[in-house]
């Protein structure tokens, strides 16, 4: 398995509005072309920080992402470009993504992916993964920088 280039802390997430604000603050650093995994257990606030996320990334504060678990991929768009909010959950096969187009979306969007894992082989080497904890009600979020993607570590620095 490839180990992360650079680790941040980890860092408490006291309530909903935290993960959504980490979420705001997500977008307006990532670019498309980039590749985030959003990692962790069923309800550790996967799709809240996507949620989050998008609403930034969009302009639209109204916006209710839905979840895509069931449609594996939604795509939205705003002013920085192209955004792909993936649910890989349901993935039978990493081939699979193929067929949802994940190589037109690694090179002309912005990757915001639930359960990255189910990628195997065809996770991108160059990419940032959250890991998104809930230990007995205590969320925490801590951000890994794999591959080339470490070059960008700097520039996150509130994490
Ligand atoms: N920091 C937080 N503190 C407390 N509750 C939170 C926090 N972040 C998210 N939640 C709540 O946790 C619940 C589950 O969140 P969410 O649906 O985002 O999880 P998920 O990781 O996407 O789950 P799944 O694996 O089922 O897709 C929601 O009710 C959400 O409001
Ligand atoms: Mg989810």
């Amino acid at each position: 398995m490839q180990k992360a280039a650079v680790e941040s802390e980890e860092r408490p997430l006291e309530d909903e509005a935290a993960t959504l604000a980490l979420g705001a603050r997500l977008a307006g650093l990532l670019r498309p072309g980039e590749f985030l995994g959003l990692k962790g257990p069923l309800g550790a606030g996967k799709t809240t920080l996507a949620r989050g996320l998008i609403r930034a990334w969009t302009g639209d504060d109204a916006l209710e992402p839905p979840s895509p678990s069931y449609t594996l991929a939604q795509i939205y768009e705003g002013p920085a470009g192209v955004l792909w909010h993936m649910d890989l959950y349901r993935l039978r096969t990493p081939e699979e993504a193929l067929e949802i187009g994940l190589e037109e979306a690694l090179a002309t969007a912005l990757c915001i992916v639930e359960w990255p894992e189910r990628l195997g082989p065809l996770s991108p080497p160059s990419r940032m993964e959250l890991a998104l904890r809930d230990d007995q009600g205590r969320r925490t979020a801590r951000l890994s920088w794999f591959g080339d993607a470490a070059a960008r570590r700097k520039e996150f620095g509130f994490l």
